[in-house]
C-alpha cells in the first residue's frame, strides 16, 4: 500500500536487524538499517522517515534518546520502540516521552506490521498539516526566512501579528542574524508593499552626511551641496524607512530625528519648508541599546520612541536544530546561483557545523558553505572540505591535504606542481580573473603567471 514509505530501523544485534529488514522490505517499505542511535541521529539531520522503529536498550545513545531528539526537533515521524521485557515501566516511559507504540521482543511481525501502517497514516497527516501551515506562511512570504526551532518561533509570530499594523519595530540581534531580511519581509509582506522600502545604514556614513542624508538639503546649504536633494525620509514617504544600526548615530543627531517623528514633518538642510510625512520606521542594532540609555550614548525619549514592538533575533548557536535545514537552504541557493548540481554533506559534516560557534551568526554560515562549495573538488561535502576552524583539515585552497604525504608517499614535483595551480586559481579568482593583479598577488611577473597558466592549461 504505502509503497514510497521510509522506515528508519535501528537495532545493535546484526541478525534481527537483518532479518527484520528483509521483512519490512518485502512489504514494499524503504528501509534504511543501522545498528547504533548515533549513526540514526546523524541521518536525522539531513533525511526525513515516515517511521522510526528502535531497540530500546542501545549501547551509546539509546531508543528514549533516539525519541526525545525527534520530538525536540520536532521530526514529523512516528517513533515505535522495541523493549527487550515487557517491563511496564520502560513502556510508560517511552509513551511519556512521546513514543506512537512499543512492541516486545520476540516481535510479532504481523502486530508489527498493523503498528507500522497506522504510524504512516499519522506522520502524513502531521506533514500534511506542517505542509498546509508553512504554505500559509508562504502567504505571508516569510518563507525565505528559515527556522523551525523553538528559539525562532517567537519572531515568527510576532512578525504576523504587527503584518496589518504600521507599528514601529525596533529589530535586534548580534551581526548576521538576519535583521534586514525581517525587516524587509515586514515591509513587502505588509500594508505599505506596494510603496517604497529606503534602507539607510546610519553606521556607514560619515556622521557629518547623516543628516542630509537622511532629511535632504537644499543647493548651497553646505560645500558640496550642488543641487537639492530630497532625503531618506521623503523618499520612503508612504512607504517604510530602514534605520540601520541606528546605534552608531551621533547624539546631536538623534534630537533631530526625534523631533521628525514627533512631529511626522521634515526639513532639508539649508530649509525652512517643511514636508509631512507618513513613513513606517523600523530600526535595528545589535548594539545594546538599553545600556547605551544608561550611560546616556542613546537619548532615552527615542528608545521609547523606536522600541515600540521589540523583536529579538536569537543567535544561530541558540537554534543549532535550524542548522541542518540552513545549510539545505544554502547548498540549494549556492548551487543554483552557481548554476552548478544540488551537492550533498555528509553527516558529520553537518554534525561539525551543528557543534561550531558561529559568532557571525547565519552570515557566516552563508558565507562558509559558499566558500566550501567553491573550493572543494568533491560532489558530497564531508567534514574536511569545511574551514579549519569547523573541524575540516582544508583550508582555501585545499592546501593541507596536498600537503599531507600519503602512507604510498607521493611525487613532490607533481604535488607541488598541484600546489602551485591551487594558489594560482585562488590568485585569479580573488582579482575576478584579472592577470596583473592575480601576478602582484602572487608577487611573480604577469607574463611568468600567464606561462604558468598555459603550462598547466587552466
Ligand atoms: N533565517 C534565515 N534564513 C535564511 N537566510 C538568512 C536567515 N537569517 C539570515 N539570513 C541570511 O544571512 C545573511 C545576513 O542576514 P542580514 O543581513 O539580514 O543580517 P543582519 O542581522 O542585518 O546582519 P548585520 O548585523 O551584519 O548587518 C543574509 O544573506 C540573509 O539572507
Ligand atoms: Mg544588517
Amino acid at each position: 500500500m504505502n509503497n514510497a514509505a521510509s522506515i528508519l530501523f535501528i537495532d545493535d544485534e546484526p541478525g534481527s536487524r537483518e532479518g527484520l529488514t528483509l521483512l519490512l522490505e518485502r512489504e514494499g517499505y524503504q528501509v534504511e538499517a543501522v545498528a547504533a542511535g548515533e549513526e540514526a541521529l546523524s541521518l536525522l539531520s539531513i533525511k526525513s522517515y515516515d517511521v522510526i522503529i528502535t531497540d530500546l536498550f542501545l549501547p551509546g545513545v539509546s531508543g528514549i534518546d533516539i525519541l526525545k531528539h525527534v520530538k525536540e526537533h520536532s521530526l514529523p515521524c512516528n517513533v515505535i520502540l522495541i523493549t527487550g521485557n515487557a517491563s511496564a515501566e520502560t513502556a510508560v516511559k517511552a509513551m511519556k516521552e512521546g513514543a506512537f507504540d512499543y512492541i516486545t521482543k520476540p516481535v510479532n511481525f504481523d502486530k508489527l506490521k498493523v503498528l507500522i501502517a497506522k504510524a504512516i497514516e499519522k506522520s502524513r497527516l502531521v506533514a500534511e498539516n506542517l505542509y498546509l501551515r508553512q504554505q500559509l506562511r508562504g502567504k505571508y512570504k516569510f518563507d525565505n526566512i528559515i527556522g523551525n526551532s523553538p528559539a525562532i518561533q517567537p519572531v515568527f509570530a510576532r512578525m504576523e501579528k504587527i503584518l496589518v499594523t504600521d507599528s514601529t519595530v525596533l529589530i535586534l540581534g548580534e551581526s548576521g542574524t538576519g535583521k534586514e531580511l525581517v525587516a524587509r519581509a515586514i515591509h513587502y509582506n505588509g500594508l505599505r508593499k506596494e510603496k517604497p522600502f529606503i534602507a539607510i545604514n546610519c553606521g556607514a556614513i560619515p556622521a557629518e552626511l547623516l543628516e542630509s542624508e537622511l532629511f535632504g538639503h537644499m543647493r548651497g546649504s553646505f560645500t558640496g551641496a550642488v543641487a537639492d536633494k530630497p532625503g531618506k525620509f521623503e523618499l520612503a514617504n508612504k512607504g517604510t524607512i530602514f534605520l540601520d544600526e541606528i546605534g552608531t548615530m551621533p547624539l546631536q543627531l538623534q534630537m533631530k530625528l526625534l523631533r521628525v517623528l514627533q512631529e511626522q514633518e521634515v526639513e532639508r538642510v539649508g530649509s525652512t519648508r517643511r514636508t509631512k510625512l507618513d513613513v513606517r520606521v523600523i530600526s535595528a542594532t545589535h548594539a545594546n541599546l538599553e545600556e547605551m540609555v544608561h550611560s546616556d550614548n542613546f537619548r532615552e525619549d527615542l528608545y521609547y520612541r523606536l522600541n515600540v514592538i521589540p523583536i529579538q533575533l536569537p543567535p544561530l548557536r541558540e537554534r543549532r536544530e535550524d542548522i541542518p535545514l540552513l545549510t539545505r537552504h544554502f547548498l540549494r541557493k549556492i548551487c543554483t546561483d552557481m548554476r552548478r548540481p544540488m551537492m550533498e554533506i555528509t553527516p558529520e559534516a553537518v554534525r561539525a557545523l551543528e557543534t561550531y560557534k558561529w559568532p557571525g551568526n547565519v552570515r557566516e554560515m552563508e558565507n562558509v558553505i559558499e566558500r566550501t562549495i567553491a573550493l572543494t573538488d568533491n560532489d558530497i561535502i564531508d567534514i574536511q572540505d569545511l574551514p579549519s576552524q569547523i573541524g575540516g583539515i582544508s583550508q582555501e585552497g585545499g592546501l593541507l591535504p596536498t600537503l599531507q604525504i600519503p602512507e604510498e608517499g607521493l611525487d613532490l614535483a607533481e604535488a607541488i606542481a598541484h600546489i602551485e595551480q591551487a594558489l594560482i586559481k585562488q590568485a585569479m579568482d580573488k582579482s575576478s580573473n584579472i592577470k596583473a593583479r592575480a601576478a602582484s598577488l602572487l608577487k611573480i611577473n604577469r607574463t611568468t603567471l600567464v606561462e604558468k597558466i598555459k603550462r598547466y592549461d587552466m
